[in-house]
């Protein structure tokens, strides 16, 4: 028996401490042994929980406890969740985490840690929810050289934008709704700004490329600007927008790194992921693209990748598994400014005006003054030159996906 201790019982704890109890046999199956909730942190009362006499207040009681090897945190935010992962790890416990705001701050310094206790620190769960990612990246793709990771990697605004161009829902309906869900962020601002995508995809380029990249290093816009009107005329270009992370290895190693809105042509892998399902492409050398698609938030769908990230501790309770990367210090990622896209504009301008912006265009709609067009590649510096030349209404990049 391996006795574990689960830090949070919010949405994602509890459907952690559901599955260790609903597919105990399944998981005994799988490990060989039974895995134990010995001790659930929480401030509140779970009277109505068939182990309600296992809950405590007091981490102490976790850090303290020889028998318990494998600590799960989920409770998500910096504080207190770095103090007591640190402590867990130090203390010689295997930790698992969800929590990609803890994995994108500290993920260096704390794998440094696990690598120097001999345990693991494991976070399967932080991006994609249920999506198996990191695993696949740091195993089965590890034969590649990554050239690009892309992805819908935020299931919240996913679920917004699809409820938007498909029911015609107010952004704040489809918002209240993905709360209710219980997809969205606690402070669901996380979401809509884009931070906890970008919280994934440095996540994932870290992973990729071997040196933590931390978010303030990463361009960062989210999906509050868009209107419906981009959405009616991305379709009429043959695109639907959606907020992508994405990271991409230049030629001269350098990353090109950023989480915003981008027009996703109808033939990309990408563009028929919906509602809270998130996608992720993949690029390798050897490969071609890889796609990974599923749940990526919701309450089952997240703790299953916790509970086999918690599996994977009990078996490598001796050998420890290869997961790791090295600190960062953000000089491997290029200015916002100098990456490179083609446009889409809508603005209050005739077509030789924007031609005289932008020289060759290509032009999409035209109505009650307002042009709607694509420009062809250029830096994102000298477009924001540019398009000062024009009362520009919406712009927004299109991803080369
Ligand atoms: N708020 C996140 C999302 C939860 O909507 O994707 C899963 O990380």
């Amino acid at each position: 028996m391996v006795s574990v201790a689960i830090m949070g019982h919010g949405v994602v704890g509890s459907g952690v401490a559901e599955i260790l109890l609903t597919h105990k046999q399944k998981l005994f199956s799988s490990l060989g042994e039974e895995i134990y909730i010995k001790k659930i942190l929480d401030l509140r009362e779970f009277p109505d929980s068939p182990i309600a006499d296992r809950f405590t207040k007091d981490f102490e009681e976790i850090i303290s406890d020889l028998e318990i090897r494998v600590v799960v945190e989920v409770m998500g935010g910096l504080n207190p969740a770095y103090d007591f992962v640190k402590r867990c790890l130090t203390a010689g416990k295997s930790v698992v985490t969800s929590n990609k705001e803890l994995v994108a701050a500290h993920g260096a310094e704390l794998l440094a840690i696990a690598k120097e206790k001999n345990v693991n620190f494991l976070f399967e769960a932080s991006v994609g929810g249920g999506i198996p990612i990191i695993r696949p990246m740091s195993q089965c793709l590890v034969a590649n050289n990554v050239n690009e990771v892309a992805g819908i990697l935020n299931g919240t605004t996913n679920f917004i934008l699809t409820k938007m161009i498909e029911e015609g829902m107010q952004f704040e309906d489809a918002l209240k709704l993905a709360q209710e869900l219980g997809f969205a962020e606690r402070n669901p601002a996380a979401d809509i700004e884009g931070h906890d995508a970008c919280r994934k995809i440095c996540i994932l380029a870290s992973l990729a490329y071997g040196r933590h990249v931390y978010p303030e290093a990463v361009h960062t816009e989210g999906i509050t600007k868009i209107t419906l009107d981009d959405v009616k005329y991305a379709e009429a270009f043959g695109c639907v927008i959606k907020l992508i992370g994405r990271v991409k290895k230049l030629e001269n190693d350098m990353l090109d790194i950023i989480v915003a809105p981008m027009l996703v042509p109808n033939k990309s892998q990408l563009a028929n992921i919906d509602y809270e399902f998130n996608g992720i492409m993949v690029r390798g050398d050897c490969t071609g693209d890889v796609v990974f698609y599923g749940k990526g938030a919701g309450k089952l769908p997240t703790a299953s990748a916790v509970v086999a990230d918690v599996v994977d501790c009990c078996k490598h309770l001796k050998a420890r598994k290869y997961l790791y990367w090295a600190d960062g210090d953000g000089k491997n990622v290029i200015s916002y400014a100098d990456s490179v896209s083609k446009m889409f504009v809508r603005a209050a301008c005739t077509s030789e005006e924007a031609q005289g912006a932008f020289g060759k265009i290509t032009k999409i709609a035209e109505n009650d003054g307002v042009l709607v067009f694509a420009t062809e590649e250029l830096r994102f510096g000298e477009f924001e030159e540019k398009a000062k030349q024009l009362e520009v209404l919406s712009a927004i990049r299109i991803g080369d996906l």
